[in-house]
């Protein structure tokens, strides 16, 4: 199977190569962005860091889906929590995806509602959910498949995480899932996105100091799911 692996950041992918012990095969450079080869097991990944936000998430998606032709995407990094009951560490395995901040809403159109789809929110691929909670126990944090909403916005502010959880029914938020999902689901094509919590998207008002200090654990942790995963797909 060729596996895409997409994480927006340097840093979140490290901790996937480390764990794997992953040295690439072939590096290709496309619009900007690197995609490394390699092979893992009887697996070929292919890996690209999209960088920041919906636009860089969705160009390198469409890339690779068509320079590398993947089986399913791979969406992995750290998000912010939008529950209060789920903390630094845990993680989320998406089980659909809403851009949080498309708004036709003058339209009389629901918030999120991408004008003209047939969808509302991004659904991921359910046997690789499955596959995830029923093997992965992590000792120290909490498991669970819950709706994750991007938009191109960093959420520091107790009453719009607030307002993301409720109006949404969401308990994660980033800035590229979403947008990964949807080139997916225009494609055809399965995707799973796999985030642990970096912070809590400013409900304890901490969230910048948060993201730069517990980052690097977030990651670590979302990379343990994907080691996980790759024993067992
Ligand atoms: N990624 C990690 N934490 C985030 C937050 N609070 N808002 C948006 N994206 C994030």
């Amino acid at each position: 199977m060729i596996l895409g692996i997409i994480c927006a950041m340097q840093e979140e992918l490290d901790e996937i190569t480390k764990e794997l012990a992953l040295t690439p095969v072939n590096r290709i450079d496309l619009c900007s962005n690197s995609y490394s080869v390699y092979t893992s097991g009887s697996h070929t990944i292919v890996s690209g860091v999209c960088g920041i936000g919906k636009v860089n998430a969705a160009v390198t998606t469409q890339l690779m889906i068509d320079k590398f032709t993947p089986d399913k995407i791979i969406n992995v990094g750290v998000a912010g929590s939008l529950s209060q009951n789920l903390v630094f560490g845990d993680v989320v395995i998406a089980e659909d995806l809403v851009q949080h901040d498309f708004d036709i809403t003058p339209f009389g159109v629901r918030l999120g509602q991408i004008a003209r789809m047939d969808t509302f929110s991004f659904p991921t691929d359910s046997s690789v959910n499955k596959l995830i909670l029923d093997n992965l126990a992590l000792p120290e944090n909490k498991i669970v498949l819950g709706r994750i909403v991007s938009g191109d916005q960093f959420i520091d502010d107790k009453s719009k995480a607030e307002f993301l959880a409720k109006e949404f029914d969401a308990v994660a938020c980033e800035m590229e899932g979403a947008a990964i999902a949807h080139v997916c689901y225009l494609n055809k094509l399965p995707v799973c996105v796999i985030r642990s919590l970096s912070d809590m998207a400013g409900q304890d008002g901490e969230a910048i100091h948060s993201f730069n200090d517990l980052k690097f654990m977030a990651a670590a942790r979302a990379a343990k799911v994907v080691v996980n995963l790759l024993e067992h797909i």
